[in-house]
């Protein structure tokens, strides 16, 4: 007998066969959203568990399933689990970093230059049939190259967010972050540390990349936002939450900054009405690592660490390594 595990949402085939190599699999193939009853439902009996932002893993539920071993989520974020209480019962969590990190700076940029250049606004204009003329001043945007790149963040993610502005489209590139980045790694992208509130104010276009957590609720709220330039972007690619949504909304309003570019929200997929309703946001729903190959080695990365997990290996990308040692 294999040991049980639970692959939460549908995935590819070819992960699930491989995992079948090793396990008893239960998965999902009709991608049912779980209830959290339902999900704890599932985990019964198993001790390894696939999952995705979609599944929330708290205290309650570890409790309720002490046999749960492994928790290993196709993402890089993982601030759907409660990682101190997987690690008080001696459960590994696993995410998934790395594989994504270009994939993802290539969508942050993308829809940071969307946002500038107002490319999905300008499509509806034209799809609407509203087009009869050409115009001075019509969608008119802010310049990228050469302008001030922001990054609130500067993890890997950040990181290839800065090469991008700095190197292709010579931004100067300004970021905080709680640690600095050693002189030879700021150096080739011209990165520049200021405090956040020099970010605020000097950003042409701020790009939010880091970590949800209780710290960076917020991170962005009406106090920020107030800081920021009339003419200045802003796009979160980071998690719903760390930018103050209905503040944003609020700002956009009252033209406090020109337009956001926003893949995450705070409830989603529910997305702020106020947002929904306004023109200069650009809206994409939590695609940011989503190309083929990189959502292929994502799913790959996880099961590597599941199979390492139950069968006595090193997985690659452990959250807390620390339990396997105990
Ligand atoms: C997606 O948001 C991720 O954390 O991978
Ligand atoms: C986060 O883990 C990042 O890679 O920026």
């Amino acid at each position: 007998d294999k040991p049980a595990v639970l692959v939460a949402r549908k995935v590819f085939p070819e992960v699930i066969e491989r995992l079948a190599q090793h396990f008893d699999v239960e998965d999902n193939p009709e991608d049912h959203i779980h209830t959290p009853a339902e999900l704890a439902q599932r985990l019964q009996g198993k001790v390894g568990a696939f999952i995705t932002l979609s599944e929330r893993i708290d205290a309650a539920l570890l409790d309720a399933q002490p046999q749960l071993r492994a928790v290993c989520n196709m993402a890089v974020g993982y601030n759907n689990i409660d990682v101190a209480a997987c690690t008080a019962r001696g459960v590994l969590v696993s995410n998934t970093p790395d594989v994504l990190t270009e994939t993802t700076a290539d969508f942050g940029f993308a829809l940071m230059m969307a946002t500038a250049r107002r490319i999905t606004e300008s499509e509806r204009f034209l799809r609407e049939g509203r087009w009869d003329r050409w115009a001075y001043d019509m969608f008119a945007g802010t310049d990228v190259h050469g302008a001030t790149l922001g990054i609130l963040g500067m993890g890997r993610i950040g990181q290839g967010i800065a090469r991008r502005g700095a190197l292709g489209f010579g931004m100067k590139v300004a970021y905080h972050n709680r640690s600095r980045l050693p002189a030879d790694q700021e150096g080739p992208i011209n990165a520049r540390w200021v405090d956040k509130e020099t970010l605020l104010r000097e950003s042409d276009h701020l790009v939010v990349v880091v970590p949800y957590s209780a710290a960076t609720h917020h991170a962005i709220g009406a106090a920020e936002l107030a800081q920021m330039k009339p003419t200045a972007t802003l796009t979160n690619i980071a998690r719903g939450g760390v930018v103050d949504d209905a503040a944003l909304a609020q700002a956009l309003a009252e033209g406090r900054i020109a337009a956001a570019g926003l893949d995450v929200f705070e409830g989603e997929p529910q997305v702020h009405p106020e947002l929904l309703a306004r023109r200069n946001v650009v809206l994409t729903p939590h695609i940011a690592s989503a190309s083929v190959a990189t959502r292929r080695a994502m799913a790959d990365l996880a099961a590597d660490n599941l199979i390492a997990a139950l069968t006595g290996g090193t997985p690659p990308t452990a959250v807390n390594p620390q339990v396997l040692g105990a």
